[in-house]
């Protein structure tokens, strides 16, 4: 089932998620319907806040090569997300389902290693130097109340405020 996506600059956004205990059909139902959501929105990840649940829950799913497809089977869930390493710097073009229309290009740890657990609660590790690793860490930023517009230099965040009020008014 497809939620309602929580819109910057929205005060949920904020919110420090917390931690799963629970790996039941709660827990089941929110990462099916986040995987309906972002697939939607034409997204490659979500956080659990994005659709108003503050639980340390993310999913990614990158399409392969050039094509578009992002099946369910692919999609990577991460629950109680921990980084054992982080190292090295790479800068992305980034986007966000909460900042829609607004792309900027991020700097971010080049390799990340990180431990997370699945939706039955079973633990896994997970490194990588490419996409996926900026992937996790923009998501991850949304368990912390980060989101990336946060990470911009004061002149362009500037820039952006004043950018997002006018489309704001506009879709009013
Ligand atoms: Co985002």
């Amino acid at each position: 089932m497809i939620r309602d996506i929580v819109i910057y600059p929205d005060k949920r956004l904020k919110l420090i998620s917390k931690e799963v205990v629970e790996f039941d059909s709660e827990l089941h139902t929110l990462l099916d319907d986040m995987y309906d959501t972002m697939i939607n929105k034409k997204g490659v990840g979500l956080a659990a806040i994005q659709v108003g649940v503050d639980k340390r829950a993310l999913i990614i799913n990158i399409p392969e090569d050039d094509s578009d497809i992002q099946l369910k089977e692919n999609t990577l869930e991460i629950i109680n997300p921990v980084f054992i390493e982080k190292d090295g710097v790479q800068k992305h073009q980034e986007g966000c389902l909460s900042i829609p229309g607004i792309y900027e290009d991020i700097e971010r740890a080049k390799h990340v290693k990180v431990e997370y657990q699945d939706r039955f609660g079973v633990k896994h590790t997970i490194e990588d130097d490419d996409f996926l690793a900026v992937a996790i860490q923009h998501e991850t930023d949304h368990l912390n109340g980060k989101v990336f517009i946060e990470k911009l230099s004061i002149l362009k965040r500037k820039k952006f405020e004043k950018e997002w009020k006018k489309r704001q008014k506009n879709t009013l």
